[in-house]
């Protein structure tokens, strides 16, 4: 566990992660709870929420947003297109924006990147356009930043991500199917010029087949590099990850 002061990530299974910031804020990224396999559960993982970031609007990502969103009275930052929607089903307290742009809350600067990915919401039985995927850069209030890609294929504006951000740990999809596979996460990181990764949308169901030997396999000629291989649950400190 961080020591006071530090930042603590935990992965809550999925893209769904928990970042405790140096201040003692808690972020939460993508809530997928109830539904989702790797959850390890705990209510206590979701107890105390300040601010709830969404990458995109499919059910993986998205899906106990509104009830965290209610119960915690937390901020929700998402595209303007989620936004809308959620403020449609009464969660109060959401600021929308778009690619580009860096919201500030409580000295954390939320900056909003591409994703390469669909985004749609399934509410009921209607497909609602969600604008589009997105990432996240997340700069804390210590100084340490967190890239969350969202779901997404390799791209080249990754090296821009890194240039202008330079994070200090990324959570990278590796699964394969509906986002990158293991030997595009280990380009992404290539292009990040990264020095610490945690795969992440890897094992929740078997079609989600790369795994993190896959992931160090092909990322072996990078040098340095830290790949946190956590278990659903496990939680990293800021020492772990620098
Ligand atoms: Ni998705
Ligand atoms: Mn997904």
């Amino acid at each position: 566990m961080a020591e006071d002061g530090d930042v603590t990530i935990t992965w809550l299974g999925h893209a769904t992660a928990r970042i405790e910031s140096s201040s003692g804020k808690t972020i939460l990224i993508d809530p997928f709870l109830t539904d989702n396999p790797a959850f390890p559960g705990g209510a206590s993982s979701v107890d105390k929420v300040d601010l709830l970031l969404i990458t995109h609007g499919h059910h993986d990502h998205v899906a106990d947003a509104v009830e965290v969103a209610e119960r915690t009275g937390c901020q929700v930052i998402a595209i303007y297109e989620i936004c809308a929607w959620l403020e449609s089903k009464g969660v109060k307290n959401c600021t929308g924006m778009n690619m580009g742009g860096t919201v500030s809350w409580e000295s954390i600067d939320v900056t909003m990147v591409p994703a390469i990915h669909s985004s749609t919401i399934t509410d009921g039985d209607k497909t609602i356009p969600a604008g589009i995927a997105a990432g996240f850069v997340i700069r804390l209030e210590n100084g340490f930043v967190v890239y969350h890609s969202g779901d997404t294929t390799v791209f080249e504006g990754m090296s821009l991500i890194g240039r202008l951000y330079s994070p200090d740990v990324a959570l990278l999809p590796i699964g394969d199917h509906f986002t990158m596979d293991p030997r595009q996460a280990a380009e992404a990181i290539r292009l990040l010029g990264v020095d610490c990764v945690i795969p992440i949308h890897h094992g929740t169901w078997p079609i989600l087949k790369g795994t993190p030997e896959e992931l160090r396999e092909q990322s072996r000629n990078i040098k340095p590099l830290k790949i946190l291989a956590i278990q659903p649950g496990e939680s990293v400190s800021q020492q772990d990850m620098v």
